[in-house]
């Protein structure tokens, strides 16, 4: 069994003149341990097949196993279970909790997957240090830099420990040496064993992982491994 297996996936926007197939029939496999950019031009499908991964979107067709479920035949509460559970999502633009503060942001996957109050705070403090922002703990996200919000997402994303860390476009709103960092600790997350699939259409941030599937109309067109690693 592999962590993810797709085959035949397509996804359909609209209806009509407004229909739009964003993805003509994908099959994809990622093993547990993996780290792979999802790279390709603007609308080529790259945010639609994260948000299929990441459990956020259902396909109009094809099939999706995670983690060996098929996660087409899940109901409402079933997915979000598992996307709270087993999945992690970062984004471009950070989507933290303006009002909270940063051991706050990362509480709550924990609270809302029944982990108590005590341990939920243990854990959540133990991530920001893992991320480097121990001493950041009571900030709310507008009292942080770019880079430390990131790092804040992360750790929320990683609150549960997800079998699936999805980041789409994370170094978008950052400035070079900063989003340069944040690729950083996406290494040392896959060198701990964490799986990680980043989309971008950066090529410069795409080379740091280890597998590069590029999309085209829809369609993966590429499918490499570097031999780096
Ligand atoms: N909710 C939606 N309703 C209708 N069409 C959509 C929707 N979301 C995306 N699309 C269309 O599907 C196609 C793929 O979009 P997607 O967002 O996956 O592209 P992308 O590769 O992530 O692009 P970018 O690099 O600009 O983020 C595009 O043609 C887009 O216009
Ligand atoms: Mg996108």
């Amino acid at each position: 069994m592999s962590l993810v297996e797709v085959q035949g996936l397509t996804r359909v926007y609209g209806q009509g003149r407004a229909r739009v197939e964003a993805l003509r029939g994908i099959d994809l496999v990622i093993e547990a341990g993996e780290f792979m950019a999802i790279i390709g031009p603007s609308g080529s499908g790259k945010s639609t097949l994260m948000h299929i991964l990441g459990c956020l979107d259902r396909p109009t067709a094809g099939r999706y196993r995670f983690e060996g479920r098929d996660v087409t035949s899940l109901s409402g509460d079933e997915l979000a279970r598992m996307r709270n559970r087993r999945l992690g999502f970062v984004f471009q633009t950070f989507n933290l909790l303006g009002r909270l503060s940063a051991l706050e942001n990362v509480v709550m996957p924990l609270t809302y997957a029944g982990v108590s109050p005590r341990e939920a705070r243990r854990r959540a403090r133990a991530l920001l240090e893992q991320v480097g922002l121990g001493d950041r703990l009571t900030h709310r996200p507008a009292e942080l830099s770019g880079g430390e919000q990131q790092r804040v997402a992360i750790a929320r994303a990683l609150a549960n420990d997800p079998g699936l860390l999805l980041a789409d476009e994370p170094t978008g709103n950052l400035d070079t040496a900063t989003g340069e960092e944040i690729l950083r600790l996406f290494e040392d997350l896959n060198r701990q064993g964490r799986t990680l699939v980043l989309v971008t259409h950066n090529p410069g941030v795409a080379a740091v992982a280890a597998r590069t599937v590029e999309i085209r109309d829809g369609r993966i067109c590429r499918d490499e491994r570097s031999g780096a690693r």
